[in-house]
C-alpha cells in the first residue's frame, strides 16, 4: 500500500499467513545448549530445528537473546540490535533464519519496547548526565515518585544518588522509556528494519499496552481499570493510553513496507474487550495473544466463555487473536489442570509458593484435551517450548537457584516463573538430558527421563505423537486454521463444535464418559476410547 491511499476498511491482514500459523515460542536460554555452558543459545536452536520441522510448526517466535545482563531474563535489553555472546552471534542468528526458512518455518523476534536495561548505553548517559539533561529526558526521571507500583512488585521507582527517582514498571534493572521523545521513536524504528532487513516474519510486542504514560503522571486510584471505562473506575495512568494507535499504525507502515507479510503479535492482557477492539479494528496491530484460556480453570463452561468473547472479538474487528495455553511466564498447564481447580480460580499463598499437591496423571490428561481443543479453533495457535513432551511445572527448584525477580520483589511470596523456564530434556536417564551443558542454569527434576523427546519419538501414545499427529492433520484439514465454528447441543462439562467442512472437536471436562456423537470416523483423541464413550478428560476430532 502506498503511504497516498487511505487505510483499507477492510483489516489489511485477511489471508496473512498468521491468521491460522501455529507458532512454536523458543526461550533460547532452555531451548538447546550448543556451546554447553548450561545456557541455551541460537546455534542449539539451530541443531535443533529437525524437532520442530518434524512437530510441524510454521513459526517460530525467538523470546529475546539480546546483550542483557538478565536482570529479567533478557527482558532486559541492553542493545536491540545484537545477540549477546552467550546466546551466540548476529550470524548465527542470520544462520538460524536462513536454516529455518529451508524448512519453511519463519522466525518472529520479540521487541521490547516499553524498557531497556539499566546498562543500556542511553540510560548510563542519563544517570552521568544528571537532573534536567536531554539524556534523562529520554527516561522518566522525577524529583519525587508518584504512588504507582511495580508489576513485579514493590516501587515502580528507584533513586538515583543525585535524589531523583526513575520510574520502571517491571524491575529496577529496566528503566521505563519516555514514549514522548522523538530519540526514542526514531530508535525503535531503526531496530524493527533492523530485524526485518535480516529476514524477520514479524514481531511479537512485550507489554504493548504501557508504552505511554498520561501527562503529569498522576497516582494510580484504588480500583482503576485500564482502556475503555465503565462507570466507578479511574483509568490506569499507564495502560492504552491513545497514542499507542498512532505508535502501531506508523509500525504497520513499516511492515507493510517489506516484502511478504510481516506481522506483529502483541502481548496485551485486556479485561473487556472493548480495550482491545481498537488495536485490533482498522489499520492498527490487527493480532494480540488470547490469554483467556491461561488463567481458566478446567471447566466446560468457562472455557466456552472465553472462547466465545475471542472469537467474537476477532469476528466482530476482522483482527486476529492467536489461541495460547502456555507461554514463559505462567505455570505449565499440566500442574495448573493437575491441581483442585478451586485453586486456579483463587490461588491461595501455598500455591503461590508452589506447595499445593499435583496429579501430573490427571493433569497430563487434560492438557493433551487442551491441545486438541486449541488446535482445532478457528485461528491461529501459539505452543510454548515442552508444552509438546506434557513437561509439568518444575515446583522444587531451591530457593537460591531462583533467577525470576518477582521472588525476591515479592519479598519471596511468589516462587516466580523459573518452573516453566527449566532447559528441555532432549534425551538420556538423567540431568541435562542431552540440553547441552552440566550444570544447566535452571536445575531439572530428576524425573524426566520418560519426558525426553528421545523416548517419547518412538511411542504412539506419546504427548509429542499427539502434537505432531494434530499439526499433520491441521495441515491438511480443510475444516481447521482461520475460519469459524458452530457449537453443538452437549450435556453439561463437555464442549462440542462443529467446523466446515466435516469436522468436530469434543473435549469431555465431566466426571462421566459421555457419548460420541455426530461422526463417521475417529481422526484422533487425546486418550482411549471406551467403544463408543468418551471418557473424562479426554478430547477427540472426530469427522
Ligand atoms: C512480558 C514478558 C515477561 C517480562 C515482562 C517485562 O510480560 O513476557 O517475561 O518479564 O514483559 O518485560
Amino acid at each position: 500500500m502506498s503511504a497516498e491511499t487511505e487505510s483499507p476498511a477492510q483489516p489489511y491482514d485477511q489471508g496473512a499467513w498468521w491468521r491460522d500459523a501455529v507458532v512454536y515460542q523458543v526461550y533460547p536460554r532452555s531451548f538447546a545448549d550448543a556451546n554447553v555452558d548450561g545456557e541455551g543459545d541460537l546455534p542449539g536452536v539451530l541443531s535443533r530445528l529437525g524437532h520442530l520441522a518434524d512437530l510441524g510448526v510454521d513459526a517460530i517466535w525467538l523470546s529475546p537473546f539480546y546483550p542483557s545482563p538478565l536482570a529479567d531474563g533478557g527482558y532486559d535489553v541492553a542493545d536491540y540490535c545484537d545477540v549477546d555472546p552467550r546466546y551466540g552471534t548476529l550470524a548465527d542468528f542470520d544462520a538460524l533464519v536462513a536454516a529455518a526458512a529451508a524448512k519453511n518455518i519463519k522466525v518472529i523476534v520479540d521487541i521490547v519496547p516499553n524498557h531497556c536495561s539499566a546498562e543500556h548505553p542511553w540510560f548510563r548517559a542519563a544517570l552521568a548526565a544528571g537532573p534536567g539533561s536531554p539524556e534523562r529526558d529520554r527516561f522518566v526521571f522525577r524529583d519525587e515518585p508518584n504512588n504507582w507500583q511495580s508489576v513485579f512488585g514493590g516501587p515502580a521507582w528507584t533513586r538515583v544518588p543525585d535524589g531523583q527517582w526513575y520510574l520502571h514498571l517491571f524491575d529496577s534493572g529496566q528503566p521505563d522509556w519516555n514514549w514522548r521523545h522523538p530519540d526514542v521513536v526514531a530508535m525503535f524504528e531503526r531496530v524493527l528494519r533492523f530485524w526485518l532487513d535480516r529476514g524477520v516474519a514479524g514481531f511479537r510486542i512485550d507489554v504493548a499496552n504501557m508504552l505511554f504514560k498520561q501527562d503529569g503522571l498522576p497516582d494510580v486510584v484504588p480500583g482503576s481499570q485500564g482502556g475503555p471505562l465503565t462507570p466507578g473506575h479511574a483509568p490506569v495512568p499507564y495502560e492504552h493510553q491513545p497514542e499507542l494507535l498512532d505508535l502501531y499504525r506508523s509500525w504497520r507502515k513499516i511492515l507493510d513496507s517489506y516484502p511478504g507479510a510481516r506481522g506483529t503479535v502483541a502481548e496485551m492482557w485486556f479485561g473487556h474487550p472493548d480495550q482491545a477492539r481498537p488495536y485490533l479494528s482498522g489499520d492498527g496491530l490487527a493480532q494480540l495473544f488470547g490469554f483467556g484460556l491461561m488463567p481458566a480453570p478446567w471447566s466446560a463452561e468457562e472455557f466456552r466463555t472465553v472462547i466465545d468473547r475471542s472469537h467474537r472479538l476477532a469476528r466482530e474487528t476482522g483482527g486476529s487473536i492467536p489461541w495460547v495455553l502456555g507461554n514463559h511466564d505462567v505455570p505449565r498447564m499440566v500442574t495448573r489442570f493437575g491441581v483442585d481447580q478451586d485453586l486456579v480460580r483463587a490461588p491461595t499463598p501455598e500455591v503461590l509458593l508452589g506447595r499445593m499437591d499435583v496429579d501430573v496423571e490427571l493433569g497430563t490428561r487434560r492438557a493433551r484435551a487442551a491441545a486438541l481443543l486449541l488446535l482445532a479453533l478457528p485461528g491461529g495457535a501459539y505452543i510454548y517450548q515442552g508444552d509438546e513432551l506434557g513437561l509439568p511445572e518444575h515446583l522444587t527448584i531451591p530457593d537460591e537457584a531462583r533467577q525470576d525477580p518477582m521472588f525476591e520483589r515479592t519479598l519471596r511470596t511468589f516462587i516466580g516463573r523459573d518452573g516453566c523456564r527449566v532447559p528441555l530434556p532432549w534425551s538420556g536417564a538423567a540431568s541435562p538430558y542431552a540440553f547441552g551443558g552440566g550444570d544447566t542454569w535452571l536445575p531439572q527434576p530428576e524425573d524426566w527421563a520418560a519426558l525426553t523427546v528421545a523416548s517419547q519419538r518412538d511411542d504412539p501414545g506419546s504427548t509429542l505423537n499427539l502434537y505432531r499427529a494434530a499439526l499433520a492433520i491441521r495441515r491438511d484439514h480443510p475444516a481447521l486454521g482461520d475460519g469459524d465454528l458452530t457449537w453443538l447441543d452437549t450435556p453439561p462439562g463437555v464442549l462440542a463444535f462443529a467446523r466446515d467442512p466435516g469436522f468436530t472437536l469434543m473435549v469431555n471436562f465431566g466426571a462421566e464418559p459421555v457419548p460420541l456423537a455426530w461422526h463417521h470416523d475417529v481422526l484422533l483423541a487425546s486418550g482411549p476410547l471406551e467403544g463408543d464413550l468418551l471418557p473424562p478428560d479426554t478430547g477427540v476430532w472426530l469427522s
